[in-house]
């Protein structure tokens, strides 16, 4: 059977890599988080003492950039691959808010986003790949067959993160999630390199009122129209 590439780009806390994941699954794809590899870049810059709220030495990171070996390895009890930072897993490290607050300004540096899209084309070579994140249907995969564009309110968006934030016990007060969310998304959209945009030929799902279930069935239905 034909196997395409499917890109799902979108706002912060959408729900795109249980999407994505899901649809992996489904059509028995390899399932990429590239939003786990900018925050996987941006703990080795906090544990390295590049980057904080108040200072970032760009410069310093860009040296040792080459020190940074970023994998992912399947976990069959989870169903999905982890990320590993230097060969160790760091799957739950790189979710904390403090984490979730630098990654945008990691996330503007034109050496780590060429690093790490490179990275990126070598996953997709062969097809068969579901990859979430900001610029994979413009910049990563501008030739994906099925592209989707994932938002929502920010309100709705901020209270998804925060109940996951709960259940992982990260106790973060709601407000400073929604101000992480709504922060992100500006610099996101606004950064010159890759911004978050969305490509001519996404299709565009609002999922404020959207059940998991419907989100998935509608997208499965355009992945299915694609490969056949
Ligand atoms: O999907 P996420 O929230 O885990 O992504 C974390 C940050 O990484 C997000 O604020 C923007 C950045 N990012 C990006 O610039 N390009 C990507 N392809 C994926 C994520």
């Amino acid at each position: 059977m034909k196997k395409i590439t499917i890109a799902i780009d979108g706002h912060s806390s959408t729900g795109k890599s249980t999407l994505a994941k899901q649809l992996a699954k489904a059509l028995n794809y390899i399932y990429v988080d590239t939003g786990a590899m900018y925050r996987a870049v941006t703990l080795y810059a906090i544990q390295q003492n590049f980057i904080s709220e108040t200072y970032f030495y760009t410069d310093k990171l860009i040296e040792n950039l080459n020190d940074i070996y970023l994998s992912f390895k399947f976990n069959d009890d989870l169903g999905f691959a982890e990320i590993y930072l230097n060969d160790e897993k760091v799957e739950d490290q790189i979710r904390t808010i403090e984490v979730s607050k630098l990654v945008s300004k990691i996330a503007t540096v034109s050496e780590i986003r060429t690093k790490l899209v490179q990275q990126q084309k070598k996953y997709g070579i062969d097809k068969g790949v579901v990859m979430d994140g900001r610029d994979i249907g413009t910049v990563v995969f501008p030739d994906a067959e099925l592209k989707i564009f994932m938002t929502a309110s920010p309100e709705i968006r901020a209270r998804r993160r925060f109940l996951e934030m709960q259940q992982k016990k990260m106790d973060t007060p709601f407000d400073e999630v929604l101000k992480n969310v709504v922060e992100r998304d500006k610099m996101d959209s606004t950064r010159t390199d890759s911004p978050l945009i969305i490509a001519k030929d996404a299709v565009v799902i609002d999922n404020s009122n959207l059940s998991k279930e419907e989100q998935f069935n509608m997208i499965l239905k355009l992945a299915n129209e694609r490969i056949n």
